[in-house]
């Protein structure tokens, strides 16, 4: 297999090349799906909003009964060496932890060591077509568990969502649990309407996206009308505007949904707003002025 463009990953306290980490056939990982992860974009050499992944990489292992195996200045040094070994250019750090390596019983085993695993790799940005012209998304039944607030390793779910999605033709499958919006397979969902812009409210039935904390942040700063309220199917089916959100593709527009039109069918005005208040946003982190 050809692990370009990953020049080096961390596993277990070492850092190695691709080919050579490896972990057991009996790591929970593998075997239940038993772990967590993060994934954190890197601009300027330097890991964006990286005290809120951190954060949230601790929800998700309490949530798990996992202690953290390293500390946040062990996991900063740990980004610094994966970052360096790329030259320059906008990264993105995966990141797990997973419960280890033990005869399979689903109870947890004792005093196992997690399995520690990160890389970073360059980040790809949205294509331009996508960006100018917005993206097409479906709506489908959340079937996943009642715990999508903790970023768990196990996807099978998000993958099948995400991949129906595919086969129609779309990027994203926006979900719909109980008549109401709760996010993307793989992204949180914002909608404008009359102006103002409306995305569901942090719960057992969404991630808490670190895009969507900062658009909130922005819109706070910056005074506009923003509420994290319930929206239901057919709030979300006649927007003015979707967007969906995430640490990969920041903010991309959704401009046809279930093959119709959302609002005018182009990105509209509050997403070109928001998008410039990001790229404003990560200016002034490159330049050390944010976190
Ligand atoms: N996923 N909701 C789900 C289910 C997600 O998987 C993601 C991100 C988000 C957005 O969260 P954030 O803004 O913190 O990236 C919401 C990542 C990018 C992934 O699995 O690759």
């Amino acid at each position: 297999m050809d692990f370009y463009p990953i020049k080096q990953v961390y596993l277990n306290g070492a850092f190695v090349a691709p080919e050579a980490a490896q972990v057991s056939a009996f790591d929970r990982g593998f075997v239940f799906g038993d772990g967590v992860y993060e994934v954190i974009p890197v601009y300027g050499g330097k890991a964006f909003r990286l005290p809120h992944h951190l954060q949230r990489l601790e929800a998700s292992l309490a949530a798990i009964g996992l202690g953290n195996p390293l500390t946040h200045a062990e996991w900063g040094a740990v980004f610094a060496q994966l970052i360096r070994a790329h030259d320059g250019g906008d990264q993105s750090i995966y990141l797990q932890v997973t419960r280890g390596v033990a005869p399979r019983d689903h109870a947890f085993p004792k005093d196992t060591p997690a399995t520690v695993f990160a890389f970073s790799q360059p980040l790809k940005p949205p294509e331009a077509g996508q960006l100018a012209g917005g993206i097409a998304a479906i709506t489908v039944p959340d079937n996943r568990w009642q715990r999508c607030d903790i970023k768990a390793i196990a996807l099978l779910a998000n993958v099948l969502l995400r991949q129906q999605a595919q086969a129609r033709g779309a990027v994203e499958a926006i979900l719909i649990r109980d008549g109401f919006l709760t996010e993307g397979a793989a992204s949180n969902i914002f909608v404008v309407r009359a102006g103002r812009l409306l995305t569901p409210p942090r719960g057992p039935f969404i991630l808490p996206g670190i895009t969507r904390d900062l658009i909130l942040e922005l819109a706070h700063a910056h005074g506009i009308d923003c509420r994290e309220s319930a929206v239901s199917e057919a709030e979300l089916l006649s927007a003015d505007e979707l967007w969906m959100t995430s640490s990969t593709k920041e903010i991309l527009p959704i401009t046809r949904l279930n093959d119709r039109p959302v609002g005018a069918g182009q990105p509209g005005p509050l997403q070109a707003r928001f998008r410039q208040l990001y790229e404003e946003y990560k200016q002034a982190f490159r330049a050390g002025q944010a976190e």
